[in-house]
């Protein structure tokens, strides 16, 4: 053996190493269920943030992989900035958020906020291994995975590590470019034999605080009418709230800020959803 065929026979040996850890993490986890969308900037990371605290209130552990290795956004959304990973004999450590939701992120790695990760498909997708393997996890009722948007190499690479996920949650604005989008994520998921937990329809409306109007800021419907036309099931509509802008922006968890709030009801009413669907599947 010439030594570059001995040193790809080490990194197979290391990858197969890596998967086999990556299994045994992952089998404590009972459900895991990936956030996807075709276009940015439509909620994913406050989708995933809020619904991580709504099961975590509701009793379940928690956790969150952010897995947007170039916009990571979770750990501001948590007030988790600046934290870095532990590391112990078993392996590394999540940080711990509100309600104990460990979470990890590429950011616990980078020197300062500002850093840029300048990585090809390959980096990104043994990055997301390690996160899988480890990280030590421990015993989760739910792991949520924040993904960048469209469907590159990040949800890729999650479709082929976690082969028994659970199913994708798809998240979308109502305006029509953003129904085209729909359904690429849907034929995505439908590609790579992913089930479709359901599409929310998010920055549905806005509902005027002083006369409680709606106004159609990016029009209504889209994410039912997408829903219905591809088979899959709409989970709810989430109205425009300035409030969850600048609850993100402090790290505070707006269903636990505006508990009252019209968007943070929507956010509940998705929580039963998926709760429901994770029983049904676990039934069968
Ligand atoms: N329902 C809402 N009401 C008001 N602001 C919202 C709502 N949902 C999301 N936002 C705001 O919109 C912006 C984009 O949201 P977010 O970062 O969650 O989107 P994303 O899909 O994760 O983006 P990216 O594609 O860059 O990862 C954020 O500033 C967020 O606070
Ligand atoms: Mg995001």
């Amino acid at each position: 053996m010439n030594s570059e065929t001995e040193s790809l026979e080490d990194e197979r040996k290391f990858i197969e190493g890596q998967e086999r850890l990556l299994k045994i993490r992952m089998e404590k986890i009972r459900h895991k269920v990936a956030v996807i969308s075709g276009k940015g900037g439509v909620g994913k990371s406050t989708v995933t943030v809020n619904l991580a605290v709504a099961f975590a209130m509701n009793g379940y552990r928690v956790g969150i992989l952010d897995a947007d290795i170039h916009g990571p956004s979770i750990p501001k959304m948590l007030g988790l900035s600046g934290n870095r990973l532990e590391v112990g004999p078993p392996g590394v450590f999540p940080a711990i958020g509100p309600f104990g939701i460990r979470v990890v992120s590429i950011d616990f790695l980078l020197p300062n906020e500002e850093s840029p990760v300048i990585w090809r498909g390959p980096l990104k997708m043994a990055a997301i291994r390690q996160f899988l393997s480890d990280i030590v996890w421990g015993e989760l009722d739910l792991l949520l995975i924040d993904l960048p948007p469209g469907t590159g190499d990040e949800p890729l690479s999650i479709a082929q590590l976690l082969p028994d996920m659970d199913g994708v949650i798809i998240v979308t604005i109502p305006s029509e470019v953003s129904q085209l989008v729909v359904k690429k994520a849907v034929n995505f998921a439908r590609t790579l034999g992913l089930p479709i937990v359901g599409i929310i329809e998010n920055m549905s409306g806005f509902l005027c605080p002083n006369c409680g109007a709606r106004i159609d800021i990016f029009q209504s419907g889209g994410g039912e009418r997408m829903a219905k036309e591809m088979s899959v099931p709409f989970l709810g509509r989430i109205p425009v709230d300035p409030r969850v802008c600048e609850d993100s922006d402090r790290g505070k968890p707006f269903i636990v800020e505006c508990k009252d709030s019209p968007s943070s009801k929507a956010f509940m009413e998705i929580f039963k959803k998926i709760e429901d669907f994770l029983n049904q599947k676990e039934k069968r």
